[in-house]
């Protein structure tokens, strides 16, 4: 029987997207708030004995995962067989080590509520700095799209002579990656970051950016500072238009116009909606959807 696919809100044109892709039926879900903001939800279909994939990026988490737990516990209640999550962007993976006494490593616990929420999980290049993987937090399966390939072919579409830059150490895995993949020689800079909206971005490899016109690339852009500085950087050293590349566009704040006053061409991957959205993942998440199921059931199987 053919999955069947159910959108929070704001994630309806990549669930019709991943449906296509994957033969499933969209399913209507219900979601609306009450007058004191709790959440009201309402599945709008037959889901008994199927297997349901909500799909709900996590930018602002908050309200979202509330939203993803109601619908998967109420699903289950009705009846479904298996219940996925497609959380394009994965949220809350920073916190992953307790730098002050008493401080949540809120990664853990929200793998822990998701982990217990869901039978699978698939994301997009989440962010892992000091874990290895999504195993290391999640006890169910989880399957990570690449946005590297993409990232690459836009940059070859796009930009000519390009030199692939991270702002910072941690962007080294996406940079590379992306670099390999266009052929692209590549460079990182270093960021030392003083507070949420406080980084200052050093740039030493100038000679990198000679006679080539310098991409940035990161996984995140949250408050835009960092790559605002970076930017700023390669200015500096006489860079006039900088393209500015991120799989995650989150965009808190005031970050967008921050980085547009920057005079950035900024280009993001559609994990989380906005205007700034270039390059689709749809066929590369169906993908890890159709792989993460194919391995559930073959476990099951056994
Ligand atoms: C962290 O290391 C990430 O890779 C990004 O560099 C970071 O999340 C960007 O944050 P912001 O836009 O707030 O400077």
């Amino acid at each position: 029987m053919p999955l069947l696919i159910s959108a929070l809100p704001g994630n309806e044109a990549l669930a019709e997207g991943l449906a296509r892709h994957l033969d499933a039926e969209v399913v209507p879900l219900e979601l609306r708030s009450f007058p004191d903001g709790e959440l009201y939800i309402r599945h709008l279909g037959e889901i008994d004995g199927r297997d349901l994939a909500i799909v709900c990026t996590l930018d602002r988490p908050n309200e979202k995962l509330i939203g993803a737990y109601l619908a998967s516990a109420s699903a289950r209640e009705l009846g479904t067989r298996r219940i996925g999550l497609i959380a394009p962007y994965l949220s809350y993976m920073r916190q992953d080590k307790r730098f002050k006494p008493g401080e949540a490593i809120s990664s853990r616990h929200v793998a822990n509520l998701l982990s217990s929420a869901f039978d699978w999980v698939v994301t997009v290049d989440p962010h892992l700095h000091r874990y290895k993987n999504l195993r290391e937090i999640y006890t169910v399966p989880t399957q990570t799209a690449n946005a590297a390939p993409l990232l690459s072919k836009w940059i070859g579409e796009n930009v000519r002579q390009p030199v692939i830059i991270g702002p910072d150490s941690e962007s080294q895995q996406w940079v590379a990656a992306v670099a390999v993949a266009s052929g692209a020689p590549y460079t990182v800079m270093e960021k030392t970051r003083r507070g949420d909206r406080d980084v200052e971005i050093t740039f030493r490899d100038i000679g990198s950016i000679t006679g080539r016109t310098p991409v940035l690339v990161d996984d995140i852009i949250s408050t835009g500072r960092t790559m605002a500085q970076a930017a700023r950087a390669l200015k500096k050293h006489g860079s006039s238009a900088t393209t500015c590349l991120a799989i995650h566009g989150v965009f808190a704040g005031d970050a967008y116009e921050l980085l547009a006053a920057e005079g950035a061409t900024i280009v993001t991957c559609n994990t989380i909606q906005h205007p700034s959205n270039r390059i689709d993942l749809t066929d590369r998440i169906a993908e890890a959807v159709a792989a993460v199921r194919e391995g559930v059931e073959s476990n099951a199987r056994r």
